[in-house]
């Protein structure tokens, strides 16, 4: 008889103070770093969370998210315990819709190596990629089903995915207010809320977009301490950035602008759910209109539109107070030419400035690249001191 112990297994771990645990995991989860089918295990005070082999810079990411601690994160080996009954959600899914193949007397061999095996989870909702059962063997099934047939696959995708909503992601539309385009395949609305870092987010997904491939970056932005200072966001969205700059930075007022009238409804809400309607005010309408309006008030401004902000850089500076202040200026660039680009972009504030006769020393702080964009190409930010 084998004395190997199956239910236990070797893996990767990240120690992770306990207090900080849950955030971790969630961090974790949506990198699709975590392994949910083990047990994690208590050291002390600390928790060690099981992880996949190829865990990349996490290690360095969580270190920037929650400086205080970077001291007792630890990258280890430990031998946890296997979770009971642990069956993947894509496993689970593929199951479900086996069974709902042959309840309705399909073949299953061809479709099921054709179900979806990523998609994004947004609170309650599930987004399926654009092309999830668009194929036609998938589309010639469906052709052939009554809508409460079809409705029946779409609930045992959801419960599968432990949702209970599902969309399917079309391409963001390349439109000025960067409109989302999903079609609901189940459930009545669009409406999610989500929690991330302690911050309330709430969004229509089938009218605005939210980008859950910037999350690191709303963490960074949060994490810089703005107590007392006044900042505008020039292009807020439904808050991705300004509610936490108020919410965890401690700004004492976000002027957000925005001219998609569904992001400002989300943002108006996000505003009540986190409590700080009274330190925030929204402009509504073009940022042409409305950063004039805000001329010498800012310690800060954030510019977060791609591909490019730079038609809002100069209205910018001038919202700055006459001291300077700080500018986070993203933008998609070439892998090649960051180096390049950081250099240029500070020539041509410094040529701007001077047109509003300031005499502005601007210092690079730092240069966060925050994802891939496309091939080759970085989104960037470039967090800039203007003294
Ligand atoms: C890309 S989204 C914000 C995304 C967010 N900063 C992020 O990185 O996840 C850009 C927002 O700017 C808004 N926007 C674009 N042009 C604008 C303008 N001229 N004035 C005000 N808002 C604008 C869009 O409606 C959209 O909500």
């Amino acid at each position: 008889m084998s004395d190997v112990d199956n239910s236990i297994k070797e893996t990767m771990v990240i120690l992770a103070p306990l207090k900080k645990s849950d955030e971790i995991k969630s961090i974790l989860l949506e990198k699709k770093l975590y392994r949910q089918s083990l047990k994690p295990r208590r050291f002390s005070d600390k928790l060690a969370m099981p992880i996949i082999d190829d865990y990349g810079n996490i290690f360095d990411e969580l270190c920037n998210l929650f400086p205080e601690f970077s001291s007792e994160f630890e990258i280890s080996r430990e031998n946890l315990e296997k979770n009971k009954l642990s069956i993947s959600p894509a496993k689970l899914m593929k199951e479900k819709i086996k069974i709902w193949l042959q309840d309705n007397n399909f073949q299953t061999n061809e479709l099921l190596k054709k179900i979806p095996s990523k998609w994004e989870l947004l609170g309650n909702l599930a987004l399926l990629p654009s092309s999830s059962f668009m194929d036609d063997e998938w589309q010639d099934v469906l052709s052939k089903c009554k809508s409460r047939q079809i409705d029946n696959l779409w609930k045992s995708v959801c419960q599968s995915l432990k949702v209970e909503k599902l969309g399917r992601q079309q391409p963001i539309s390349k439109d000025i207010i960067r409109s989302s385009q999903v079609e609901m395949l189940y459930g009545d609305e669009g409406w999610v809320e989500l929690i991330d870092h302690g911050v309330h987010f709430g969004f229509d997904a089938t009218k605005v977009m939210y980008s859950s491939g910037n999350v690191t970056e709303r963490h960074r932005i949060g994490n810089i301490e703005m107590t007392g200072e006044v900042v505008v966001d020039a292009f807020a969205g439904i808050g991705y950035y300004t509610l936490p700059m108020l919410v965890r930075s401690k700004a004492r007022h976000v002027h957000a602008c925005e001219i998609n009238p569904n992001s400002i409804n989300a943002l108006i809400w996000g505003a009540e759910k986190n409590c700080v309607e009274d330190r925030i005010t929204i402009h509504e309408g073009d940022n042409k209109l409305s950063l004039p309006k805000l001329e010498g008030i800012a310690d800060r401004c954030h510019l977060g539109l791609l591909p490019s902000s730079e038609g809002a850089w100069f209205d910018a500076l001038k919202c700055l107070k006459k001291e300077g202040g700080w500018i986070h200026i993203h933008m998609n660039v070439p892998e090649e030419n960051i180096n390049s680009w950081t250099e240029e972009t500070v020539s041509k504030l410094e040529e701007m400035a001077k047109l509003i006769n300031k005499n502005w020393r601007f210092t690079v702080s730092n240069l966060e690249k925050v994802k891939w964009y496309a091939p080759y190409i970085r989104h960037v930010v470039l967090d800039i001191e203007i003294r």
